[in-house]
């Protein structure tokens, strides 16, 4: 049924409908006249221009102070409750982005708390993950002078007069009516909130002056920040700006790439051979038969093939539109669009790999406050 999806911090379902979300949730489209504004400060994103970064909170605002010299500092980061798959890559390529762009301090937090209030995971697993998935992240190449890594329980002692000042502006009915809580949920769930909201204000707090802080995320995290928006005043730190990403598809032609469906998902560790199997389960817009296909062209909006060229792997507009086109002429089978990116996934991949055992160095340098892993 349309409309009939859900988007919250802790479960997608559905077929999600990302302009109506945008309404239910109150956020603004990035239209033209801020794409043409973004385009001044570089080139911009395929991820912006193909509408996957799409809706935002005062992203003018942030850009005005950035014009008048009062740089950002850039807020993301991971639940650290499995391996980093593609879907997570995503935002933080755009993250890179946009720490590339603007050439801003960048911090990015590792919520091993949340996945162990909210998960079936002992604290030692989500700390082991928060190791593991860091190594993903430090492999994009963030700039290792201006990037911190925060992890929950080892920032703790830093975060938490903040998260208490949060929590302290914060009521059970919000928290309730935000995240869908009940009398049956752990009372540190309810608490975790707030210690997301904290490297919202940490830049301000340890500058000493009003830093303004935009969070490159998925449109799912929305609900996190709508609370440390509204403490933000209450508590003398500007509000955080916000620009959101749709969801990362499956390969299953679901709208969002989970672990839970293991062969539907692209590990960063995968080998060639898993990558190359996976592909060719994927599910495609294809035909029942080849002369079917020949004859009627197959269907790229509902292509999971399609959608990962369209989300990660072909930057070149002109390319994707004409194998968009080739297909709809069914002048290519889903076979080829298979190889074709398998072989892109495990090109990157491979260098990822490498990328990724080299962080092993200097992640140990990247900690915020200095923490050791
Ligand atoms: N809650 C997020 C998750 O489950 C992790 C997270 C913490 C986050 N801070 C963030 C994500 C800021 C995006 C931006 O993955």
């Amino acid at each position: 049924m349309p409309g009939d999806f859900k988007v919250t911090p802790w479960e997608v379902t559905g077929d999600i409908d990302y302009d109506l979300l945008m309404k239910q949730f109150g956020t603004l489209p990035i239209d033209q006249d801020l794409l043409d504004r973004l385009s001044g400060y570089g080139d911009l994103h395929p991820m912006l221009r193909r509408g996957i970064f799409y809706t935002h909170r005062d992203l003018k605002w942030i850009l005005d102070e950035y014009d008048k010299g009062n740089r950002f500092t850039i807020y993301t980061g991971r639940g650290p409750s499995g391996n980093t798959h593609l879907g997570h890559l995503m935002p933080w390529i755009f993250n890179k982005w946009m720490q590339d762009t603007f050439g801003c301090d960048m911090l990015f937090q590792m919520t091993d708390d949340e996945k162990f209030l909210f998960k079936d995971l002992s604290l030692e697993e989500t700390g082991k993950m928060a190791y593991e998935n860091a190594l993903d992240f430090v492999a994009l190449g963030f700039d290792p002078k201006r990037t911190k890594i925060i992890v929950d329980t080892k920032n703790v002692g830093r975060m938490y007069p903040i998260a208490l000042e949060v929590a302290k502006r914060t009521t059970f009915s919000t928290a309730k009516a935000v995240f869908g809580f009940d009398n049956s949920t752990n009372i540190g769930s309810i608490f975790y909130t707030t210690m997301q909201s904290v490297p919202a204000f940490l830049p301000t707090v340890d500058a000493g002056r009003q830093v303004p802080v935009i969070i490159p995320c998925g449109i799912d995290q929305d609900p996190h920040f709508r609370v440390t928006r509204d403490a933000a005043p209450h508590l003398g730190y500007p509000k955080p700006s916000l620009i959101f990403c749709k969801m990362f598809p499956g390969l299953n032609g679901g709208d969002k790439m989970s672990s839970s469906d293991e062969n539907a998902t692209i590990y960063t560790t995968d080998s060639a051979k898993a990558v190359k199997k996976k592909v060719g389960r994927a599910f495609t817009g294809g035909r029942v038969s080849v002369e079917e296909q020949r004859q009627l062209g197959g269907n790229p909006e509902v292509c999971a093939v399609f959608k990962y060229n369209f989300y990660l792997f072909e930057h070149d507009d002109s390319k994707l539109n004409e194998l968009a086109d080739k297909c709809r002429k069914g002048e290519i089978l889903c076979g080829e669009c298979k190889m074709c990116l398998t072989q892109k996934i495990n090109v990157f991949l491979e260098e990822h790999q490498d990328r990724r055992e080299k962080a092993k160095d200097i992640v140990g340098d990247m900690t915020y406050d200095g923490f050791e892993w």
